[in-house]
Parts: C-alpha cells; structure tokens; sequence
C-alpha cells in the first residue's frame, strides 16, 4: 500500500498519515467486496477520479463512511448500478475529435478496401455515438456492407441507448459540425429523423452491429479483428490494467491489424509498445507489425 509523503516536522503528520492510510484500505475493502458481489473490477482504475466518484455517490445516497457506502453496495443491487454510471464515465459525442475520422479516412480505409470482410470491435462504446459515427464513415467509403462492428461496453445501461440511436436533438448542430470536419460526404441530416424524442438514427447503420456487454478488465477475448477502436476508455485505467487490455487487444488483432486509441492515451510504455508502428502518432493510429 502506497504510504503519502508527509512534510517532515509537521506534529500531526503521523496521524494524517494513518487516517490516509486508513480511507484507501477502506477504498481497497469495498472495491474488493464489489468484484466478489458483482464480478465488476474497478480495483485497477485510476485512484483520484475513482476516489472523487466514491465519494460524490456516498454524499448523494445521504451516507457518511466509505464501510456504510460499501454495506449499501452489497445488499441493494439499484446502488451498484448507479455506482457504475458514476465510475464508468460515458461521456462520447459524435464524431469526436474530427481529425481522428479525417486519417481513418486517409490512412486506414484504403487497407480496408484490400479485405473481403473486415471485423471491427469498438470497445467501450458508451451509448453508441462512436459506433453509429463509424458506421456513417463506413457506408460513405462503401465499406460498410463487408464490415461487422463489435460495440462493447462494460454498461448495459448505455448499450440499451445505443442500440436505440436515439439521441438528444440539441446536440445536431454540434454532431453535424464534427460530421463536417471530420471529412462527411453527404448532409448529416440524412442520417436521422427528427422525432419527438430525439434524433433517430437510421436502423441501417446498426444492421451491421452486434451490441454487447463485455468487461476489459475482466472478460477473455472473443473474436479476430482487423481493427480494434478503444478511445478514451483505457485513460481511466492504471498501468497494470492498461497492460491486460493491451495483450488483450494484441491477441485479438490479427497480423497488421489497426489499434486506435483516444487523443490523450498511446501505446508508448505499454506493454505492446514494440509491436505496434504508429499510422498515425497524433491521431493515435496504429498497426500491429509483430
Ligand atoms: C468516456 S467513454 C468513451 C466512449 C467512446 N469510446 C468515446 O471515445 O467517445 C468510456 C466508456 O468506457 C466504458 N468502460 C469503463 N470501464 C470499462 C471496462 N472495464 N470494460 C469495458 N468498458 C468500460 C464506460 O462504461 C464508458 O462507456
């Protein structure tokens, strides 16, 4: 356990020390109870925001201590669910970072065009906009018809959103500049009806995918792909969960396969670092050589 450096000199330092040391075994105890309880592991994820995120939920369940949050976890499964939209941060749009789609676009739909079928797996979906983005981008190349997609996500609250594709009206404008900057084709109006509960979007882009549940900290691998996109998901994680989803990944992709990661993740440092080369290095395109 990782004792905090404390100014030395300081009288209280000591006991400080001890109540820091006692919260993250506190932390460490309920995380361990989950896995057990529920089978989710949240034990390797980044200690600041998933400390931030245990006590924003114990604050809004009316509770004091981290052993009362823990004792409410176990015996009412409605609060491991709202635990898990707290921790598993859903936040995606479509189209995010448009210059992403802009080189998969140069530099990754010509290789596709050389494969009969393609499959790609979207890990850490959230509620489908990177999926239904993708599918656009790949009916515009005249890819989609040869392409299946894996949209997976720890969640089965967001992945019933996304297999909907209903989502918010008041975000078009923004999701067509994006479609925009991102190299569209057509007019991003054409993807969806306006209805009075959102924006639909057309059933054809999800004819092609196959939504469901799978757990990266967690769950085995369970197909070959050519192209593996898990953006802004591993960025939450430590460096030792990082390094499973990496070899997860590597033995999952088949030779020359694409790896694309979010803006601020790389595969610098990880344990598969060597056997990548970068397609892209801003946009965090890379293809497996070895
Ligand atoms: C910030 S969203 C990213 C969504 C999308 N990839 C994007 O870039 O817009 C992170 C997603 O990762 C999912 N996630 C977190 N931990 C996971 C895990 N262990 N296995 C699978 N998905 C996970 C969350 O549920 C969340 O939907």
């Amino acid at each position: 356990m990782a004792v905090p450096l404390i100014p030395t000199g300081d009288p209280d330092a000591g006991s400080r020390a001890r109540d820091l040391d006692l919260e993250q075994l506190e932390i460490e105890l309920l995380l361990e109870a989950v896995h057990r309880r529920y089978g989710f592991d949240f034990r390797q994820y980044a200690q600041a925001s998933l400390k931030r995120r245990l006590y924003r939920r114990l604050d809004v369940e009316g509770l004091g201590t981290l052993s009362q949050l823990q004792d409410k976890l176990l015996h009412e499964p409605a609060c491991m669910e709202r635990l898990l939209l707290d921790l598993s941060i859903n936040v995606t749009s479509m189209f995010r970072d448009p210059s992403f789609y802009v080189a998969f676009r140069e530099k990754v739909v010509p290789a596709l065009h050389t494969y009969p079928f393609t499959r790609i797996w979207c890990a850490g979906c959230s509620t489908g906009e990177e999926v239904y983005s993708l599918a656009i981008l790949l009916q515009e190349e005249g890819l989609y018809d040869h392409c299946r997609i894996y949209a997976t996500d720890i969640n089965e609250n967001v992945l019933a959103t996304a297999r909907e594709g209903v989502f918010p009206l008041d975000k078009m404008q923004q999701y067509t500049q994006n479609y925009v900057r991102a190299g569209g084709k057509r007019e991003f109006s054409e993807y969806y009806l306006a209805a009075y509960d959102g924006a639909r979007f057309s059933r054809s882009l999800v004819e092609n995918v196959v939504f469901a549940q799978h757990n990266l900290a967690m769950d085995r691998g369970f197909n070959e792909f050519t192209v593996i996109l898990c953006r802004n998901v591993m960025i939450y994680f430590d460096r030792e969960l990082q390094d499973r989803v990496h070899t997860l990944f590597h033995d999952s992709l088949e030779n020359f396969g694409i790896l694309a990661l979010g803006h601020k993740e790389s595969i610098n440092f990880t344990v598969a670092a060597s056997r990548y080369e970068a397609l892209d290095a801003d946009e965090r395109i890379y293809r497996k050589v070895s």
